[in-house]
């Protein structure tokens, strides 16, 4: 059977959170990312915000998009299934610092350790679990507005866990089908890197035989899905193509996104994963540089409807 050795690293996480002012808040104000924008969800008749944070231009592997749900009403349900959780790389030298900041504002951070790798685990206020991973070397460039002293900075994602009843499937999902090498275990966790691996590259998998399965729709408390970086339109065709001849033909056509294009992917385990292509421009595309992710964006589909959604929307106060 062939593999695959077209997926490079996250491109951004997807998560589904409750208000949007506490999203914004927590992403802009405790972990000090940028908001580099504000658009809704392009899918659906129902407008839905869609934020974006990052690093100073959002460059992939450090964007964390969220859909805030609570104008829907609409509660999901963790489980298996799903992403569990996202890892975020700090320097290792700032563990004690974040310890401090969280716990500072109202947030429980718990210290622990996962393949060798030490760590604090809190909760965004939707539930869905975060951590923060002590890295040495990671040579991404974390964005400063004086929230975070730069140091001490947010490097950009270091992995997601996936929650499975059963691992057998979804290993070989991610050998053949995702680029998954340097396969670990310890206990119950299963850990694979893509691309050139370390972090930013990192799948983790958390097999709990008897978790229920979680909710896969849009609604609060809940990762949606986990984007990969590819390195052109060309192979995420080629992804595409080779998934289906592999067998997993849950593939999605091409999505144009406005500031990139994604394929979807339904894992044999339950969690949506994204092969993703950034568009030249990235998220200078409709706004500057100086006002990246300051004023709301509307997407193309909505145009025809801008004064509704923007009455509509949750307003955020930054
Ligand atoms: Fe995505």
């Amino acid at each position: 059977m062939n593999t695959n050795d077209q997926i490079r690293r996250h491109h951004h996480i997807t998560l589904n959170v409750g208000g949007a002012q506490e999203d914004y808040d927590f992403h802009t104000k405790v972990l000090g990312l940028k908001s580099v924008k504000k658009t809704a969800l392009y899918d659906g008749d129902e407008p839905i915000h869609h934020l974006y944070y990052g690093n100073d231009l959002g460059d992939a592997s450090t964007l964390i998009t969220c859909f805030p749900m609570r104008q829907s009403g609409r509660k999901a349900r963790p489980g298996s299934g799903q992403i569990s959780t996202l890892m975020l790389s700090v320097p290792e030298s700032s563990l004690g610092f974040w310890e401090q900041h969280l716990t500072a504002h109202g947030y429980k951070p718990k210290r622990g350790e996962r393949f060798g790798e030490k760590s604090l685990s809190f909760a965004h206020p939707s539930g869905i679990g975060y951590q923060l991973v002590g890295i040495a070397d990671d040579d991404r460039k974390p964005y400063s507005n004086g929230v975070i002293p730069s140091e001490y900075g947010i490097c950009g994602t270091h992995g997601i866990t996936g929650a499975l009843r059963d691992g057998e499937n979804s290993e070989e999902f991610m050998h053949y089908g995702w680029n998954g090498q340097n396969r670990r275990a310890d206990g119950r966790l299963i850990r694979f890197e893509v691309g050139k691996g370390g972090s930013g590259t990192i799948v983790d998998f958390d097999v709990e035989p008897d978790l229920p399965q979680g909710s896969w729709a849009y609604g609060e408390g809940v990762v949606h899905h986990c984007a990969f970086e590819v390195d052109d339109l060309t192979v995420q065709k080629w992804v595409k193509f080779h998934l289906e001849g592999l067998g997993f033909t849950d593939v999605s056509d091409v999505k144009d996104r406005g500031y990139f294009d994604s394929v979807y992917v339904r894992t044999p385990g339950g969690a949506l994963f994204e092969a993703c292509v950034s568009k030249p421009q990235g998220f200078l595309v409709d706004e500057p540089y100086e006002d990246l992710g300051k004023a709301f964006q509307v997407p193309p589909v909505f145009a025809d409807r801008k004064t509704e959604i923007l009455n509509y929307l949750e307003p955020i106060v930054f």
